[in-house]
């Protein structure tokens, strides 16, 4: 009789089984979170805000990366700057060197000094921009690239900028549905070689490049765009997600990731989900 070993690689109809590493993550309690601005077509300047709500579901998402091993170090909040929860957009960083924020809207300004006070407190290498660019809003690390969102925040010359400042090829992609003002609300990555998208999104040329680079992609709809689906964090086998994200938890799940669903509705409100809440710390 021979015995039937599996590939160590793939279990059941060839699912992958896919790997978790270890994250490093920043984030910023939503201590002064409000809606008083409005500065993407989600947010409804004077909407009742239930700060508490919105702290627990903040506090919720921490305590699931923390659940999942990861390291979560936490920013100061700023009285005055309610967009702060949103940490992705105050820096990036890519083999420890940070490169700056610096925010298109002057509402979010102070946020790019407090997080680059935060990384050169840390000893890190600080660059500081000189166009605007909304941090890992526009900025999205994928294995080696880079993909780089325009067209509503991040001015396209950031893009040279961060290829020049990570020594890395980025992917220059033009986004056209306000919805949809920053990257990570159209694209997910999931691991080094995997996305999630939502291809109406973009710009048709921007379109066939991700088509042309990841031909094997998760392709989200419609609905699952519109809960910020694609607001999702990844460690390469757990993928967090908006909890209405059903289709996508599915989708990502019969990829072989693990769906970890979240609730941030409260923090939706201000246009965001998990990943805007999520800054990762690549040393
Ligand atoms: N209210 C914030 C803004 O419009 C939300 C930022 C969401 N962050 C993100 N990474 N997409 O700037």
């Amino acid at each position: 009789m021979t015995a039937v070993v599996p590939d160590p690689v793939s279990v059941g109809a060839r699912t992958p089984v896919r790997t978790a590493t270890p994250r490093h993550y920043l984030m910023c309690p939503p201590t002064y979170f409000t809606v008083e601005y409005a500065i993407n077509p989600w947010m409804q300047p004077g909407i009742d805000v239930d700060r508490h709500r919105a702290l627990a579901q903040w506090d919720a998402l921490r305590r699931t990366y923390l659940d999942l091993g990861h390291r979560v170090d936490l920013l100061t909040p700023v009285p005055g700057l309610p967009d702060m929860v949103y940490a992705a957009n105050g820096a990036t960083v890519v083999d420890g060197t940070v490169l700056a924020a610096r925010f298109r809207h002057p509402q979010r300004a102070g946020e790019a000094v407090a997080h680059a006070t935060w990384f050169r407190a840390a000893a890190a290498r600080v660059v500081e921009p000189e166009f605007v660019n909304e941090g890992e809003g526009d900025l999205l690390v994928v294995g080696d690239l880079i993909l780089a969102g325009h067209g509503f925040r991040t001015d396209p010359r950031a893009h040279a900028e961060a290829a020049r400042v990570f020594g890395r090829e980025v992917v220059s992609l033009e986004l056209v549905d306000p919805r949809y003002y920053h990257l990570d609300t159209a694209v997910a990555v999931l691991d080094a070689t995997t996305i999630a998208w939502l291809p109406e999104a973009f710009r048709p040329a921007s379109r066939a490049l991700l088509q042309e680079h990841f031909p094997d992609a998760v392709v989200a709809d419609a609905t699952d765009a519109a809960v910020l689906g694609l607001n999702a964090v990844s460690d390469g086998r757990h993928v967090v997600l908006p909890i209405r994200a059903t289709r996508l938890a599915a989708a990502v799940a019969e990829r072989g990731f693990v769906p970890v669903p979240v609730d941030l509705s409260e923090l939706l409100k201000g246009g965001g989900g998990p990943k805007c809440c999520t800054l990762e710390v690549r040393s």
